[in-house]
């Protein structure tokens, strides 16, 4: 099977003393082993070597972003080979908060994501569409564009766990019901079966992020589709161990 992820994403959050409560937080946690549920946090990029150095080896390290090609004359970024080069195993790429303020299109994201792997990451790549796509009806077309423009660019999904996060559902309080968030996980890995392969389908992780709690992880977790969660601001809170056990 495929086994459960929790990824919190700390987004653009967090002084150095909130930092280290939270990771004293997290490495107190009495949580299900590694064979059971992948933890992976994202802290900006500015603590990435400080939540590393601290951090209990079962849980790993993303980051947030990256630039999309090699790291050169782009002042302000960061690139991949940096991460690989600092021990940082993940990036999340696609959020929608940067497809939507900072512009980045399925192409660019595509791209990055196919860099990032190609020099050794992880990559959690994100889909989802806007309160006017899905009320629209145009939900399904939008996620797959967004999932055929990283097929057109890569070959090997295994290092790829797909987040969907619908952009109404995210920091807004308003969870999909498990029956959205397991119709359009059904339909990624159909999309996938079809259009990638029928193991791609079976072993790719998508994980579904928008509003996830203590509260609500459960329901969501028994989707069969559902391998897991990208938590927002539930990340920074003690029910994100909760989360964690949702795997169980
Ligand atoms: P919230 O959990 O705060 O809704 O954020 C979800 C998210 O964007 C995770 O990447």
């Amino acid at each position: 099977g495929r086994k459960f992820f929790v990824g919190g994403n700390w987004k653009c959050n967090g002084t150095i003393e909130e930092v280290k409560k939270n990771v004293s937080m997290l490495n107190e946690a009495e949580v299900p082993s590694e064979e059971i549920v992948e933890v992976v946090v994202a802290p900006p990029f500015v603590f990435l070597s400080f939540v590393k150095s601290l951090l209990r080896s079962d849980f790993q390290v993303a980051a947030q972003n990256c630039w999309v090609r090699k790291g050169g004359a782009f002042t302000g970024e960061i690139s991949a080979e940096m991460l690989v080069n600092l021990g940082i195993p993940w990036v999340i790429l696609g959020h929608s908060e940067r497809r939507l303020l900072l512009g980045e299109t399925n192409e660019v994201v595509a791209d990055k994501v196919a860099y990032a792997l190609s020099q050794g990451l992880k990559v959690i790549a994100c889909v989802g569409e806007t309160l006017e796509q899905r009320e629209s009806g145009s939900t399904l077309d939008v996620v797959a564009a967004q999932t055929k423009a990283l097929a057109d660019q890569i070959s090997n999904w295994s290092n790829v766990v797909l987040a969907y996060e619908p952009v109404w559902a995210i920091g807004t309080g308003k969870v999909a019901t498990p029956v959205q968030a397991q119709e359009v996980h059904s339909e990624l890995r159909k999309w996938l079966k079809e259009n990638v392969s029928a193991e791609v389908a079976e072993t790719t992780r998508i994980i579904y992020g928008g509003s996830v709690n203590g509260g609500n992880c459960k329901e969501l977790a028994v989707q069969p589709d559902v391998d897991g969660f990208l938590v927002g601001g539930a990340s920074l809170k003690p029910e994100f161990i909760d989360i964690i056990k949702s795997a169980l």
